[in-house]
């Protein structure tokens, strides 16, 4: 089963990169480079980790006598924190811009490293005076905000594990993650702002906690400034905290193993609860800022904007850590592209001179709809690079960033990966000859092919299952609490060939040019956002109406795919309008906005195999008017 925005394969239509961005690239040679990787991956790993500081050098770059528990820099002591902001500042980036950052209403701030470091430092001393100590969770629940990058950071420097949950999400699915974390600390703020409005987060958060009472103290950052309720000797204000003399400026860095957990970031499987993917502070610091210099070829002289949100990975990799490693000028902005008119974000490239700009195919896709009157009002001149991610681009999207964006003169580095594994895996470099729609080849040090269910190759034009064959520094070391799943759900279909199996299916061409189809499992992208149909489902079952639900994602135009329910009532209930409504908001209440479906249907029963399994692809070849396939196993 294929997702939305199929790529046609293309081949014939090349991009070939400007002699101005040539001239300037980092990497001048693919394949030379690739080679060298691929010949002797351990050596290539060193000498990226060689560019980091570490307390103590490893003693052995890959240990994989417990594989599929691979180990990444064994024996070395690091800090990623002191890789990010401790070492920068006895240099001259002390004085350099970290971070600028504008909100909705048009504030902003800006942070010198020396700045950011003494904010992190007090953090992290807060945190500490709250009693959390290395190897404790923090769910860290905020707004796109400064403090969120400080909060992140500040867990890191003392060793605690941060879980970012991202504001989207609504009341079950942050108890849900906090319970599963066992945090007993939540950093939060009063609200955050997003379209003029106001997204509740306190409030959200306070039923959170009373559904998952182990957490102890609550953090408020005061952002909105509106009215919440705070539980006396549960709850306190950042500001009030950070004007404490406990939380000085300086703060001891823990040393931590290579090894040891950096974070818990939850994200959507096949089934059941969420997974929380957890990352280590060795090995995931050597490959997100590889992979940044590489793909994007950040220069002290950028102005780098990932306008991700931190809550997903594509911000934890690239607007907290890998840019602030490499020592960067990062641009964050609060709130909405289109607020108040559709010209915001091309705005934001002219007045902050942004350099390199990546975004998501759904936000070009959205932006595209007002027409290019709004971005040709602005002078974009400043940009070099543009980047895309989270589902396969459009062609036509691809080409209108790429001509009325970046005036034919900004090649666009289509990077794919996952949540699992940490930075881009298959991307171009500026110098790749690019293909729309296409991520191109896989980076150096990375093993990629596509494959028949037997681990054959497939021949190029074919369909098959997206795998790695080699393990990377950035890839997730286990599910936490669960690492029966992390194998399971990874390595187990090609056990035997010790291969990490995406959840994608995908296509080579002749030129070894890999297209991404979309996901082989229930997973929906929906709007570049990671959910599961079992969250979805979940969410409408937890209503007293709902006996059973299923939900798939159908193809649409705009958000990539739109989520589609099914569902059978509880005797007693009749199917309306306004129950469907009524549904609908409870799934936001419940798992968050980015969890509701665009139309619910009322159904008297839902496909299943004998063993009760809902079938989704025969709802979702229905839905689409498509042929049911083997339906041998069906029982209803
Ligand atoms: C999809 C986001 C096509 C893919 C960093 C993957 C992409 C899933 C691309 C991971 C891309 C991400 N082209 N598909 N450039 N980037 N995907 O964990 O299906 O939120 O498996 O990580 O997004 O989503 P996640």
């Amino acid at each position: 089963m294929t997702d939305a925005a199929q790529p046609p394969v293309n081949t014939a239509e090349l991009y070939m990169p400007s002699p101005e961005v040539v001239e300037q690239a980092i990497v001048k040679d693919y394949d030379a480079l690739y080679r060298r990787a691929a010949e002797d991956p351990e050596s290539f790993w060193a000498e990226q980790a060689e560019t980091l500081e570490w307390f103590r050098r490893w003693d052995k770059v890959l240990e994989t006598a417990r594989a599929p528990f691979y180990q990444w820099f064994v024996g070395g002591k690091i800090n990623i924190a002191h890789n990010a902001l401790d070492r920068h500042i006895k240099t001259w980036r002390k004085n350099k811009i970290a971070l600028i950052w504008e909100g909705e209403a048009g504030d902003t701030r800006t942070y010198s490293y020396y700045r950011l470091w003494q904010e992190v430092n007090k953090f992290g001393n807060v945190l500490r005076s709250l009693g959390v100590r290395k190897g404790d969770r923090v769910t860290i629940y905020m707004g796109r905000v400064p403090e969120l990058m400080i909060a992140m950071l500040a867990c890191a420097k003392i060793g605690a594990v941060h879980s970012v949950v991202y504001g989207g999400f609504s009341e079950q699915a942050l108890a849900d993650r906090i319970e599963d974390a066992q945090s007993r600390v939540l950093v939060t703020q009063d609200g955050a702002w997003l379209r003029g409005q106001i997204v509740e987060l306190k409030k959200i958060a306070d039923e959170a906690v009373r559904r998952s009472p182990v957490v102890e103290h609550v953090v408020v950052l005061k952002r909105t400034g509106h009215e919440v309720a705070m539980e006396p000797d549960r709850d306190y204000w950042w500001h009030d905290l950070m004007a404490l003399p406990i939380a000085s400026t300086k703060c001891e860095t823990e040393v931590m193993d290579a090894e040891d957990p950096l974070f818990i970031l939850y994200t959507s499987g096949t089934t059941g609860k969420p997974k929380g993917i957890l990352h280590t502070h060795g090995g995931y610091a050597v490959y997100v800022s590889t992979t940044l210099r590489y793909v994007f070829d950040l220069k002290d002289e950028d102005r780098w904007w990932c306008a991700a949100d931190p809550g997903w990975i594509t911000g934890h990799s690239y607007i907290v850590y890998a840019p602030t490693i490499l020592g960067a000028t990062s641009f964050m902005y609060e709130g909405a592209p289109t607020h108040p008119y559709p010209n915001r974000w091309w705005k934001l490239v002219e007045y902050y001179g942004i350099t390199v700009m990546y975004t998501a195919p759904t936000a070009i896709r959205g932006l595209m709809r007002f027409g290019a009157a709004w971005p040709n009002r602005h002078d974009l001149s400043s940009l070099r690079l543009l980047g895309s991610v989270g589902e396969p681009i459009n062609p036509e999207a691809w080409k209108w960033f790429y001509e009325v964006i970046g005036k034919k003169r900004c090649p666009i580095m289509d990077t794919w990966w996952q949540t699992e594994t940490g930075g881009f895996m298959i991307a171009p470099l500026p110098i790749t000859p690019l293909k729309p729609g296409s991520a191109t080849r896989p980076l150096p040090g990375i093993i990629a092919d596509v494959v028949d269910e037997e681990g054959n190759s497939v021949p190029p034009g074919q369909d098959g299952l997206l795998v790695i064959k080699q393990p990377w520094p950035g890839m997730l070391r286990t599910i936490f609490g669960d690492a029966e799943r992390y194998i399971r759900q990874y390595w187990s279909k090609f056990a035997e060939k010790g291969w990490y199996l995406t959840g994608d299916s995908a296509r080579k061409d002749e030129d070894g040019y890999i297209w991404i189809i979309g996901r082989i499992d229930d997973v929906i992208k929906v709007s570049g956002y990671r959910l599961g149909t079992a969250e979805v489902e979940s969410g409408l079952v937890s209503h007293p109406a709902v006996a059973e639900a299923a939900a798939i994602g159908l193809p649409d135009e705009l958000k990539g795919n739109i989520i589609y329910a099914y569902c059978i009532l509880r005797q007693g209930y009749e199917a309306s309008p306004a129950l469907e409504e009524a549904l609908k908001n409870h799934v936001r209440h419940e798992v968050g906005p980015i969890a509701v479906p665009a139309k619910i249907e009322f159904v008297s029963a839902l496909p299943k195999t004998r063993s009760g399994k809902i079938m989704r692809r025969v709802l979702k070849a229905r839905a689409l008017g498509q042929p049911e396939g083997d339906l041998s196993t069906l029982e209803e």
